[in-house]
């Protein structure tokens, strides 16, 4: 019943095994995943978009992903929570990354963490992973770069193909226990898969990575608009819909609450 650890992720890359991540960012869906058997929880600075309302990801602040972090801490016992750390918090030196990833670790409750980059941010890594923070990196596309990357599109094609391959090697040379690779074709993410020894997490990436990740709202259908390589294995946002409906409706009409829901 204990959590499961980056060990526990580096052995099942020995063993093969193929695994599931996916976000969280409160206490009751986080436990609704844990309980699934969801082994690694994601709390990403995707929270920009589906929980705050922003337009990307850039304008998300540690103070406002903390707390998302903790309530996930709190409500799972057996998945790996990993934080990411959001743009402008790791950039800067080794020093602020480690003073962010010690909040997150300390105040958040995290057991690793996530930033985005491949060379450009090695140092960082090996910082963290010198004291003891696991790290996961994040190549391909990179949201909190959407700046300079000119929007969201795939990585990795033409000469930007050698670029990836070296930036995820830097990043298992680095330390990281993981790799993200987003928004890469899928024959690239084979061919990094099997060049590295830790696992890579694909989205949008085909079927050739360890383990795939997608956010939550995407994955249930509750986002208005998806990429084109998520699938949806619910419909929560007509289902939502109807709940509201039905309940407005049953106000309106003087039945909600009966007798059963009320006090004698
Ligand atoms: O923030 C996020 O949700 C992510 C995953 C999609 C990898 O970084
Ligand atoms: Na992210």
């Amino acid at each position: 019943n204990r959590r499961v650890t980056v060990r526990d992720i580096a052995q099942a890359r020995e063993r093969g095994e193929r695994w599931p991540m996916l976000t969280a960012y409160d206490a009751l869906t986080a436990r609704v995943f844990d309980e699934a058997g969801i082994p690694v929880l994601l709390v990403g600075d995707s929270a920009a978009m589906v929980v705050y309302g922003y337009e990307s990801t850039v304008p998300v602040t540690v103070d406002e992903l903390l707390p998302l972090t903790a309530a996930v801490a709190r409500s799972t016992r057996r998945a790996l929570v990993v934080a990411d750390l959001p743009f402008a918090s790791y950039q800067g030196s080794s020093q602020q990354a480690l003073d962010t990833a010690a909040r997150f670790m300390q105040e958040g409750g995290a057991q690793a963490v996530k930033l985005e980059g491949g060379r450009r941010v090695a140092h960082q890594v090996e910082a963290l992973v010198s004291a003891g923070i696991p790290v996961m990196g994040h190549v391909g596309l990179t949201p909190q770069s959407v700046n300079t990357l000119g929007g969201y599109r795939v990585q990795g094609r033409g000469d930007a193909r050698e670029r990836l391959l070296a930036d995820a090697k830097e990043l298992e040379h680095a330390g990281a226990f993981s790799v993200v690779l987003e928004c890469v074709p899928a024959e690239l993410a084979s061919q990094v898969t099997e060049q590295l020894s830790v696992p890579t997490i694909g989205i949008g990436a085909g079927d050739g990575t360890d383990a795939q990740v997608l956010v939550w709202q995407d994955m249930a259908g509750l986002s208005p608009t998806t990429a084109s390589f998520v699938k949806t294995y619910a419909n929560l946002a007509d289902t939502l819909t109807q709940a509201a409906r039905s309940f407005a409706d049953e106000v309106v009409a003087g039945d909600f609450p009966d007798s059963e829901h009320s006090f004698t």
